[in-house]
């Protein structure tokens, strides 16, 4: 199941004519902090577009693929404990918890210009976690099926270069996640 139809799969960099004249104009360099060039930040900026758009079933299936992969993750959400997908999917708490999830993500994108704002929200999420005994192991269980999520969400536009933008995309997010739990320990 894909996104639904999109224009973003366009080329980038054009000149605004029809058949280039020239190099596409130069993007301004990105934050040390953020290992991606500015051509994969564009690239991811434009390609979140089509996940906002299915934020909800984004979020819904990482964690559902996350307690399918490692049940006793499920346990650790009270409210998740002892349901099954059917029962998950129907409950409200459930929808909320992918939608408070899924919205981190998409406020780092948003922020990517500002990474000492995207460094602030993280480690203060983390922090949440780890004040409910989270460890940085279990964070990183969401890694794998969020990356699963993103490819069955983009379809076709999860081209290799979108993947390996998303791999350090989602890296990124999970490493400032896991040294804040680690530094607060
Ligand atoms: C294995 C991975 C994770 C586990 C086990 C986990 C677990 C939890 C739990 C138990 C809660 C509290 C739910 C409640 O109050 O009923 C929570 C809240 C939350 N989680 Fe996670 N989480 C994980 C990953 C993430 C990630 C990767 C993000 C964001 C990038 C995230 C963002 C949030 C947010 C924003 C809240 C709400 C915090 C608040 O109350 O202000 N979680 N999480």
């Amino acid at each position: 199941m894909g996104c639904g139809p999109s224009n973003e799969g366009g080329k980038l960099g054009s000149n605004g004519m029809n058949g280039s004249l020239s190099d596409p104009p130069p993007l301004p360099p990105t934050d040390p902090r953020l290992p991606l060039t500015a051509r994969q930040k564009f690239s991811l900026e434009k390609s979140w577009k089509a996940v906002q758009r299915n934020a909800e079933t984004v979020g819904s299936e990482t964690l559902l693929r996350m307690f399918r992969m490692d049940p006793s993750v499920q346990d650790l959400f009270h409210d998740f404990k002892g349901k099954n997908e059917e029962e998950l999917r129907g409950m409200f708490s459930f929808e909320t918890q992918s939608t408070l999830m899924i919205n981190v993500f998409d406020e780092v994108v948003e922020k990517l210009d500002d990474m000492d704002s995207v460094i602030n929200l993280l480690q203060k999420t983390a922090e949440k976690h780890r004040q409910m005994g989270i460890s940085a192991d279990v964070l990183r269980k969401i890694e794998e099926p969020f990356m699963i999520s993103l490819k069955n969400c983009l379809g076709d536009r999860y081209t290799e270069k979108i993947e390996e933008i998303y791999i350090t995309f989602t890296k990124l997010v999970m490493d400032i996640m896991c040294q804040a739990i680690e530094d607060g320990s």
